[in-house]
């Protein structure tokens, strides 16, 4: 959690760089306060004491009169300004509309993943947004059932997905990189296991990604895969699980149309590897215990014939 916090001051876009720019003013206008607190302070301890007269009304009242302006009033109303103004500026940056060539991404939180989709492109998957460096981008934010917030601290953001509404939050990559972060509202007993990868690519990797994801899957060619698709359709997951270009078309679980070609499973639970995917099926409470995926009772080989298959969905 504390590297993906840092991701903030390591800003990789526009709406980060404007938000770390403000927390640096604060930072800097904080220290010079706290110091000039401090000297006064340490010269008001250690200076030499003259034992006050209760007539006087001289010099010594009326300089502590202008300390009291200046200090109490003054340096006050000029820092609090500055920082106004420093926040009044980043707030436009961060709160920008969508210009119309930004690609547009549509993030629906469930308990606990999360769908993504590219209306335009014709891209469904889960886990994983991937984006091309150097085009905004419109993440159109919305929930299935209770408040996640979506934040990814080197791009920018934060910004809550309500099941009753869309937010929308516009940010830019400038440079490719990989984000992995987290839900960042409590949602329930598996919040912190409600990770999510955002990847940030060069336009050519991304429109490449693009033509994979939007393509149905891949056809079985082995006969294990084609026996993994058939329990896959015919079986339970088909229930949940959409698999694009086949019978499977639930809607209450992750799109599995291209599960190979993301690194986790789980948002984040398991790793993407044969072994984490057949203890996965056979039972995803090992993983996560309150998670709606029922354990499975397939035979060992049922389980190893669906993970031969979902191997092939690249
Ligand atoms: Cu979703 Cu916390």
């Amino acid at each position: 959690m504390l590297a993906i916090v840092a991701g903030a001051l390591d800003p990789q876009g526009p709406v980060a760089e404007s938000m770390a720019t403000l927390w640096w003013l604060m930072l800097a206008l904080g220290l010079v306060v706290f110091v000039v607190v401090i000297v006064v302070l340490l010269l008001g301890l250690f200076r030499r004491r003259i034992p006050p007269d209760p007539r006087s009304d001289g010099p010594a009242s009326s300089r502590l009169g202008r300390m009291i302006v200046v200090g109490g009033v003054v340096m006050p109303v000029v820092v609090v300004s500055a920082v106004f103004a420093a926040t009044v500026v980043a707030m436009r940056d961060v709160a920008r509309d969508a210009p119309p060539d930004a690609l547009i991404v549509e993030v629906v939180g469930h308990q606990w993943w999360w769908e993504i989709r590219y209306p335009d492109e014709g891209v469904i998957t889960a886990n994983e947004i991937h984006i091309p460096v150097g085009r905004p981008v419109a993440f159109s934010l919305t929930s299935a059932d209770v408040i996640h917030s979506f934040w990814a601290p080197a791009l920018g953001g934060k910004m809550d997905l309500l099941p009753d509404g869309v937010n929308t939050l516009v940010l830019e990559a400038d440079v490719p990189g990989v984000h992995r972060t987290e839900c960042a509202e409590f949602c329930g007993l598996h919040h912190a296991l409600m990770e999510l990868t955002v990847v940030a690519e060069p336009a050519d990797q991304f429109a490449a990604w693009v033509a994979g994801q939007s393509a149905p899957a891949v056809a079985p060619t082995s006969g294990v895969t084609q026996r993994g698709q058939q329990l896959l359709v015919d079986g339970e997951c088909a229930k949940c699980h959409t698999v694009r270009g086949t019978a499977a078309e639930g809607a209450d679980g992750p799109d599995l149309t291209h599960l190979a070609s993301r690194s986790e499973i789980g948002a984040g639970a398991a790793e993407n590897t044969s072994d984490d995917l057949r203890e996965w099926i056979t039972d995803p409470h090992r993983f996560k215990n309150d998670v709606e995926m029922p354990a499975t009772e397939l035979s060992d080989a049922d389980v190893q014939a669906i993970v031969a298959y979902l191997e092939s969905l690249e």
